[in-house]
């Protein structure tokens, strides 16, 4: 099973990086190859909401708004047997490169309904949070939302503040375990 591991926080050696470490542990214990993406490096823009509101995403299921790394990545994410969706929690939501990421994604997914490329397929959803914790789980919802638009089946969703870093990173990495044992 081979998984893109997508990660949204700009710190090499943060929360957010040590949650996708932690999965892509997980991942390649079960045998399972992981690619390490970081949407801070890319460049990605805002979706433009084309014509009346849909573009090319509506009639062609791709992003022909804007010419960037989406389109790599898009066809990277269709490639895959599974994701992990890694995003630092900033105001209570996704952080903005990932928000822009799964907005564009869902577009040319979603509008195929059952069709969805991605449908069926696991997704590992982490919502890393600062010390309070606050917006974590309305983070995570949106996550799940977006994971039932597209259609993908959420092999957990994880909360992880810094206070409980050390029991949520293991959980991490056993879901990436798990999510690889799983498909076989
Ligand atoms: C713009 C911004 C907004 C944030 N909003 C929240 C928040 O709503 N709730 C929370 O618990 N932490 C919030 N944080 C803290 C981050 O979620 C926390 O520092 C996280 O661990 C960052 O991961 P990193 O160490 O990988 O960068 C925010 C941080 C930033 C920069």
């Amino acid at each position: 099973m081979h998984v893109l591991v997508i990660q949204s926080s700009p710190n090499y050696d943060g929360l957010t990086a040590a949650c996708a470490n932690a999965a892509i542990a997980g991942i390649e214990a079960a045998g399972g190859t992981a690619e390490n993406v970081r949407l801070t490096d890319l460049d990605l823009a805002s979706c433009r909401q084309c014509g009346d509101g849909w573009g090319g995403c509506l009639s062609e299921h791709i992003c022909d708004g804007i010419d960037d790394d989406f389109q790599a990545l898009h066809e990277a994410a269709i490639a895959a047997d599974a994701l992990a969706m890694v995003t630092p929690v900033y105001w209570g939501d996704l952080s903005e490169s990932h928000k822009c990421f799964m907005d564009r994604l869902r577009r040319c997914e979603a509008s195929l309904g059952v069709d969805s490329r991605l449908a069926g397929k696991p997704v590992l959803l982490v919502a890393a949070a600062g010390g309070g914790g606050g917006g974590m789980m309305s983070c995570l919802s949106n996550m799940e939302r977006w994971a039932q638009h597209v259609r993908m089946q959420p092999a957990d969703l994880i909360g992880i503040k810094r206070i409980t870093r050390d029991h949520k990173l293991e959980a991490i990495r056993a879901a990436g375990e798990t999510m690889v044992r799983q498909s076989r």
